[in-house]
């Protein structure tokens, strides 16, 4: 299949790169910005982007690629500080000079294959400090803005483009035809990155395995999909484990054994409630909680495979995100949160790990969801974290913390179901702190718990926008909540998105 490699120099904005393109059916890949020229060619790419960089190309330790890339033929765009990149090593002159934040005019001076469909005059935007003041031999201007004026350049005899502006993010008017333009027309990659493509693929790879396989299930649809793709590959080699962590929300476990048997996938239950409840005690750390969690799921998942010589893997339905935001895909970009399935794996593993979705994203998942007509109440169930309601609760978890938690959430997921605002949101629920507020009951003072409610929006779960829910919704979560959950004084809505929030508090 074509590929389009997207060097990672650390940018916010690296991973939008490779979505946007696959959402035109080219399959796209982050990897980091000092990836070894030779397993670049392995890769065999039609096209490499250099991404942009919170680093300047005058830092002392700025990320630089290998140097083979700018003569191996490969088509080349850059942007912004991978515009530098290309400037800088073709002899040109980069300067820190303009600032330029925010939306600017693009002025097109010249027929180019790269600037093709967008007019004259479009919006670009523009996050730099550097700028390039003089450019390369071979290279010429093709569009400028009034204080960019080496905005777009091309060298159409090395097939190497440069755009100081991001094209990838949705404040650029026409940047998602300018990528089309540099992948479909500069490095003729055909589109064939399609999930029914993906499926074939997948279950021809996963069909050569040898030894069974057991795969983590939660009956959220990363899982689910996970376990599909698996079952359709290997049958009953694939052994399917439930663990009950104590962390769930209330009748998951029933909820997960009935989606498994109309799936007609086996699945075992384990209940570690108490071993899961007493290795978080004392524990107040976001990141130790997920540590712990996904090592004790790890040694349960080792202990069964211990008494079945022939499980030589373990399946997770780990996703691109989480990847991207446990740090692990690339360079320079920081850990956002150790996601449980990626981070969390202890070096003494003796089993192989299998991810046949790693490379997706959640609306993907959804996609072959559907193509194998997994019932769509499943589709479109609210992701919830590996961790479960560890996450949810800031500081240490305590029986006490989970009951409240529990119900609450249940309350928030019942009211958006009956107002049918459930499935319009990305996900909703109840988290808890330490935080304690007086309030009064029957003439009486009482302190007790806040509940605080996270209801948002996002396509990805890489950005997100809190959900302006109805004041009428708002109040009846509050009375419920306040009302039917004896601890609860105060209920609070949580009002920051993602950034600079993130989804879920831990
Ligand atoms: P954050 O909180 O990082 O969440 O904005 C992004 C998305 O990922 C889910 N999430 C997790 N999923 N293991 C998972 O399997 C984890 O450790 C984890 N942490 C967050 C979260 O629910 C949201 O959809």
């Amino acid at each position: 299949m074509d590929k389009i490699i997207v060097l990672d120099f650390g940018s916010q904005y690296s991973h939008l790169i490779c979505r946007r393109i696959r959402n035109f059916a080219v399959y796209a890949e982050l990897v980091p910005y000092n990836i070894p020229f030779i397993k670049l060619k392995q890769m065999k790419p039609k096209g490499i982007i250099l991404s942009g960089s919170p680093s300047s190309i005058y830092d002392d330790k700025h990320p630089i690629p290998e140097k083979h890339i700018f003569d191996s033929g490969i088509p080349i765009l850059g942007i912004c500080y991978g515009h530098q990149l290309i400037v800088n090593n073709f002899g040109g002159v980069v300067k820190d000079a303009n600032k330029e934040y925010g939306s600017a005019m693009l002025s097109i001076k010249n027929n180019s294959d790269l600037l093709s469909n967008i007019g004259k005059n479009t919006r670009a935007w523009m996050s730099h400090g550097d700028e390039a003041i003089k450019i390369p031999h071979g290279f010429e201007i093709t569009a400028s803005t009034s204080r960019s004026h080496a905005a777009v350049i091309e060298n159409t005899t090395k097939f190497i483009y440069g755009v100081q502006f991001h094209p990838e993010v949705v404040h650029t008017d026409h940047g998602i035809q300018i990528l089309k333009n540099f992948v479909l027309k500069i490095c003729l990659a055909k589109k064939e990155w399609n999930m029914k493509n993906f499926i074939d693929d997948t279950i021809k790879e996963i069909s050569k395995i040898t030894g069974d396989v057991i795969c983590g299930v939660s009956g959220g649809i990363d899982s689910t999909v996970t376990a599909l793709l698996i079952h359709k590959s290997i049958g009953n080699r694939l052994k399917c484990i439930f663990i009950d962590n104590g962390l769930l929300r209330i009748d998951e476990v029933k909820s997960v054994q009935e989606i498994f048997s109309k799936m007609g996938i086996q699945i075992i239950t384990i209940n570690a409630q108490k071993r899961f409840l007493d290795q978080l005690k004392n524990i107040h750390d976001p990141e130790k909680k997920r540590m712990v969690i996904g090592e004790e799921f790890v040694k349960i998942f080792s202990a069964y495979a211990n008494k079945n010589k022939n499980l030589k893997w373990l399946a997770q339905g780990t996703l691109y995100p989480d990847v991207i935001e446990s740090g692990i895909s690339h360079g320079p970009s920081s850990v956002i949160k150790t996601h449980h399935n990626v981070g969390g794996i202890p070096n003494w593993l003796t089993l192989k790990i299998l991810e046949p979705i790693r490379d997706l994203y959640k609306d993907d998942v959804r996609k072959i969801a559907k193509i194998f007509n997994v019932p769509d109440n499943i589709i479109n169930r609210h992701p919830f974290p590996g961790p479960g309601l560890a996450v949810r609760i800031i500081g240490e978890v305590t029986r006490k913390k989970l009951r409240i938690v529990r119900f609450a959430s249940r309350i928030v997921e019942e009211e958006l179901m009956k107002s049918k605002i459930y499935d319009t949101v990305w996900q909703a629920y109840a988290a808890l702190g330490d935080d304690r507020a007086t309030g009064v009951s029957g003439d009486k003072r009482k302190i007790g718990n806040i509940v605080m409610i996270r209801v948002v929006n996002s396509t990805d779960a890489m950005t997100a926008d809190w959900t302006r829910l109805p004041y009428k919704i708002l109040e009846r979560i509050s009375n419920r909540i306040t009302n039917e959950i004896d601890e609860v004084t105060w209920v609070s809505y949580i009002i920051s998105s993602k950034p600079p929030a993130t989804i879920e508090p831990q």
